[in-house]
């Protein structure tokens, strides 16, 4: 018996947010995998839809291991973890969740940059390690480097939607906001009050504390190096919230033991899970980590798993990409659906469930067959339980065995 689409969750167990936005259109199973070696065979042969965290990667070799895939939703705003280009030419949409996280990454960042300033962590640890500071002679000792922060200059690179947001709120603390994207139009900079650097070395000159909030893409890997850490200002501060690839850790760590980088915060790391023990930022002083985690409050967290969901069902019941908000690989996938022996992306063809599968890939069933219910396919483990569904009560929709392209539903 034909079954509906099935949409996997690469890397997390909990579906329960995904699962009534696409009960009647899918059946949704999860993986827990860390690699594409840990996903099930069976959702490396049927899976339609994936939905992924940032904990998984997709390569061009990752995704051809996929035989049925034809759209991958980014829980989150970056998918600098997924080779969007091959995915087009594999026929595979990629999309992101770009409204997500924008307050809490910007509230983590400022969080970062205040932290610098005023020493709050250091404070505390020096409190937990017994330091009274009694007489104004130890408060000096404790809480020197704390600085004033009005006067001084926040360079942002990358001003994008955490970007914008972070600018607002640093000129609430009395920062002069400067800021470097080749990318943005001219304009952006008088609709935000807002001083605009020609060039990288402008801003790396010109700011007192520098924060990352670019997308990592080709052409920005180590931004952060030894040459551009040259070009800061002596004892200038760096925060990163934005991906671990953009800062060479290894001239970050020397910078910091130079004291030509004064204090730096990250919530990014080259190698994730970071670890403090290990790496070149082992026995780098002055230094604030937090785990990735400055996306999450658990009201962004459900709000970025609905949107995801959503995109998914509109990839099911809607055609791809023109159905999908916010595909980020649609100018490849236009392009790649005119090369020869792929079949276009056209109109007619609706959803993923109705994709017309380039030679050689395997289509899936229409919505509003009955729903099987799947294993759960787990990763290297032994299949654990399902987290599948039945059709709702009274689902009707009848299969439309002459037409190849099922309709919306
Ligand atoms: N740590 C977290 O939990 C977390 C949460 C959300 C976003 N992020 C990351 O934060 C970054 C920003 O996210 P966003 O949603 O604002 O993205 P965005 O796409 O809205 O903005 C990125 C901006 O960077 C600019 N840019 C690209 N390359 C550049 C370069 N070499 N120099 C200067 N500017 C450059 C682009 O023009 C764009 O304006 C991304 O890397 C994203 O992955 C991290």
């Amino acid at each position: 018996m034909p079954v509906r689409p099935l949409v996997a969750l690469l890397d997390g167990r909990d579906c329960t947010v995904e699962m009534p936005i696409l009960k009647d259109v899918a059946t949704v199973a999860f993986c827990d995998a860390q690699s594409t070696q840990e996903i099930h065979e069976k959702v490396l042969s049927e899976a339609v839809g994936a939905l992924m965290y940032h904990t998984i990667s997709l390569s061009r070799e990752d995704l051809e291991k996929f035989k049925a895939l034809r759209i991958i939703i980014r829980i989150g705003s970056g998918y600098d973890n997924i080779d969007i280009k091959s995915a087009a030419e594999l026929g595979i949409a990629v999309c992101n969740v770009p409204s997500s996280s924008v307050e809490e990454t910007a509230d983590s960042t400022l969080c970062h940059i205040l932290n610098l300033y005023r020493r709050v962590t250091w404070l505390h640890q020096a409190m937990r390690e017994g330091n009274r500071a009694a007489s104004v002679e130890q408060i000096r000792e404790v809480a020197g480097g704390a600085a004033r922060i009005r006067g001084e200059t926040l360079g942002i690179i990358g001003l994008g939607r955490v970007g914008q947001a972070v600018a607002l709120r640093a000129k609430a603390f009395g920062f002069t906001v400067i800021f470097y994207d080749p990318y943005l139009p001219d304009g952006v900079e008088r609709s935000l009050g807002l001083q605009r650097m020609a060039t990288l070395q402008d801003l790396l000159m010109h700011s007192d504390c520098i924060t990352l909030h670019c997308s990592l893409n080709e052409h920005n890997h180590h931004l952060i190096n030894d040459f551009t850490i040259k070009q800061m200002r002596q004892g200038c501060f760096l925060v990163n919230t934005a991906r671990g690839g953009l800062v060479d850790e290894k001239a970050l760590a020397q910078a910091l033991k130079d004291g030509r980088i004064r204090g730096a915060a990250l919530d990014v790391h080259e190698s994730e899970p970071f670890s403090f023990s290990q790496g070149p930022l082992k026995d780098a002083p002055n230094l604030i980590c937090t785990p990735h985690t400055a996306w999450y409050s658990e009201h962004a967290s459900i709000e970025s798993r609905e949107e995801a969901a959503k995109e998914i069902r509109r990839a099911i019941t809607g055609p791809i990409p023109d159905a999908l908000r916010n595909c980020v690989n649609k100018e490849y996938l236009l392009a790649a659906a005119q090369w020869p022996g792929i079949e276009s992306v056209h109109p007619e063809l609706n959803g993923a469930a109705g994709y017309r599968f380039p030679p050689g890939v395997v289509g899936v069933a229409a919505p509003g067959h009955p729903a099987s219910v799947e294993s759960l396919v787990a990763t290297s483990h032994p299949l654990i339980p399902s987290v599948s569904h039945t059709p709702s009560p009274g689902q009707t929709s009848k299969p439309e065995p002459d037409r190849e392209i099922p309709t919306d539903q």
